[in-house]
C-alpha cells in the first residue's frame, strides 16, 4: 500500500462517527452460547443443546425466572452457527430455517418480553469462523440494518477470513452503520485478537471510540489452564490494556465458564473474583438449566457483581507476584473503597499468606474488609496491622475494603445478616443508578 492509500484510509477512519449511544457504562452481563454449546447443529440427535431458537428461549426463561435478570445478567447472545449457508434473494443474512423457524425477529420479541436483550454474531470477512456467510465490506450496512430491523441489541463482530486492511476498514464502518440504524446496539469487536492484542498493532484509543468492548486474546476453553493463560496475558500486558478500559469501553477476557466441567469450586471463585477485578464483561457460557447450587451462588454473588459493576469503571491490576506463587490483585472503587484478590497459583495445600494493607500500597488509616465469598467482616484493620490469610490452591480470598470512617455509611453496624444486606444494597445502589433503575 502506497502513502496515498494509507492517508486516504486514515481519513476515512477519522470520519467515522464515534459510537456514543450511552450503552455499557458498566461491563455487559449476560449469557452467550459459544463456549458451552459451540457449533452443535445436530438438532435431530441433540435437540436440547443444538444451536436453535429453543436453546435461546430456554436460556432467556432461566435468566428471567431464576434471579439472574435482577442481578444485571440481561443479554442473551447468539454466537456462530445460527445462519443459513446462503443469504436470501436480497442478499440479507437469514437464520437456518430448520433451527430458527420463527426467525430472529420473533426470538428478539420473546427475549424482550422477558425484560432481556438479544445479542447476535457476525464476522468481518468472507466467512464466519465456522464457515457460515461472512460480512464483507460491501455487506456491512445491509447487515447492520438487518440486525436493527430484527430488534438486535448487541453485536459480536468476529474477524475470521479477513486481512488487516479489511479489518481496519470494516470495524469502524460497522460502528458507523450501527449508529446509522438509530437503534442503540452494543458493539463487541474481536479486531484486537486478530492483530496480536497489543499496541502499536492495536490502537486502543480508536477502539474505545468505535466499540463498547473488544476481545483482546485467545478464546477461553473449559479448563483452568486456559483461564490461567488468559489472566497471565492480561496481567503481563496490563500497562497497555488497563488504561484502555473505562465506562463504555471494556477489555474482554472472554466468557465465564463457571458451571461447566473444567473448573473446581475454588477455580470458579477465582474466575468470578478476577473478572470482577478486571472490570470484565460477565457473560456466562454454561447450561443455566443444569447448574450446581455452589456455582449458581458464585455467579450470583452480589458483592462480586457490584465490584465488577462499580460505576467508576476503573479496571484493576495485578499488584504483586510473590515467590510463594501468591498473587495480589487490586481495583479502586467508588467511595474510597477497593477490592483485593489474593490468588494462589500453588498446587499443594492452603497457603498461609502474611501481609498488611500498607504493604499493598494503602494509605495510613483504619479499614474494614468484607470477605466476598465467606461473608465475614474483618474489623479494626490498621494499614500497618499484619494479617494472615489462608488461600486454597488455585483459589482466592476476595476482600471489599473500605475506610473504617465510612463504615457507618457503608455498613449498618447491627447484627451480621442485616449488615451484609446493607453492604450489598449500598453496592447495588450504584449499579442500579447506572442502569437507570429506581
Ligand atoms: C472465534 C471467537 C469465539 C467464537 C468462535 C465462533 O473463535 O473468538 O468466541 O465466536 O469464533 O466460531
Amino acid at each position: 500500500m502506497g502513502p496515498i492509500a494509507v492517508t486516504q484510509l486514515l481519513a476515512l477512519i477519522s470520519l467515522t462517527v464515534a459510537l456514543d449511544n450511552g450503552l455499557l457504562k458498566t461491563p455487559p452481563m449476560g449469557w452467550m452460547a459459544w463456549e458451552r454449546f459451540r457449533c452443535d447443529i445436530d438438532c435431530s440427535d441433540d435437540p436440547e443443546n443444538c444451536i436453535s431458537e429453543t436453546l435461546f428461549r430456554d436460556m432467556a426463561d432461566r435468566l428471567a425466572e431464576d434471579g439472574w435478570k435482577e442481578l444485571g445478567y440481561e443479554y442473551v447472545i447468539i454466537d456462530d452457527c445460527w445462519m443459513s449457508r446462503l443469504r436470501d434473494e436480497q442478499g440479507k443474512l437469514q437464520p437456518e430455517p430448520s433451527r430458527f423457524p420463527g426467525g430472529i425477529g420473533k426470538l428478539a420479541r420473546y427475549i424482550h418480553d422477558r425484560g432481556l436483550k438479544l445479542g447476535i454474531y457476525a464476522d468481518m470477512g468472507t466467512h464466519t469462523c465456522m464457515g457460515f456467510p461472512g460480512t464483507t465490506l460491501d455487506k456491512i450496512e445491509l447487515d447492520a440494518q438487518t440486525f436493527a430491523s430484527w430488534g438486535v441489541d448487541y453485536l459480536k463482530f468476529d474477524s475470521c477470513y479477513s486481512n488487516p486492511l479489511e479489518q481496519m476498514l470494516g470495524y469502524p464502518l460497522m460502528s458507523k452503520a450501527l449508529n446509522a440504524t438509530g437503534r442503540p446496539i452494543a458493539y463487541s469487536c474481536s479486531w484486537p485478537v486478530y492483530v496480536g492484542g497489543l499496541p502499536p498493532a492495536v490502537n486502543y484509543s480508536l477502539l474505545g471510540e468505535i466499540c463498547h468492548l473488544w476481545r483482546n486474546y485467545y478464546d477461553i476453553q473449559d479448563s483452568w489452564d486456559s483461564l490461567q493463560g488468559i489472566v497471565e496475558w492480561f496481567s503481563n500486558n496490563q500497562d497497555d490494556l488497563q488504561p484502555a478500559s473505562g465506562p463504555g469501553r471494556w477489555n474482554d477476557p472472554d466468557m465465564l465458564i463457571i458451571g461447566n466441567f473444567g473448573l473446581s469450586v475454588d477455580q470458579a471463585r477465582s474466575q468470578m473474583a478476577l473478572w470482577a477485578i478486571m472490570a470484565a464483561p460477565l457473560i456466562m457460557s454454561n447450561d443455566l438449566r443444569n447448574l450446581g447450587n455452589i456455582e449458581r451462588a458464585i455467579l450470583q454473588n452480589k458483592v462480586a457483581i457490584a465490584i465488577n459493576q462499580d460505576p467508576l469503571g476503573i479496571q484493576g491490576r495485578r499488584l504483586l507476584q510473590e515467590k510463594s506463587r501468591i498473587e495480589v490483585y487490586w481495583r479502586p472503587l467508588s467511595h474510597s473503597a477497593s477490592a483485593l484478590v489474593f490468588l494462589s497459583r500453588r498446587t499443594d495445600m492452603p497457603y498461609l499468606y502474611h501481609t498488611s494493607l500498607a504493604k499493598l500500597n494503602y494509605d495510613a488509616g483504619n479499614y474494614e474488609a468484607y470477605d466476598v465469598f465467606t461473608g465475614s467482616t474483618v474489623r479494626g484493620l490498621n494499614a500497618t496491622s499484619e494479617f494472615t490469610l489462608s488461600i486454597n490452591p488455585s483459589g482466592v480470598v476476595m476482600w471489599y475494603v473500605y475506610p473504617e470512617k465510612d463504615a457507618v455509611m457503608i455498613l449498618n453496624l447491627s447484627e451480621q445478616p442485616a449488615r451484609v444486606k446493607k453492604l450489598t444494597k449500598t453496592l447495588l445502589f450504584h449499579q442500579q443508578s447506572i442502569r437507570g433503575q429506581p
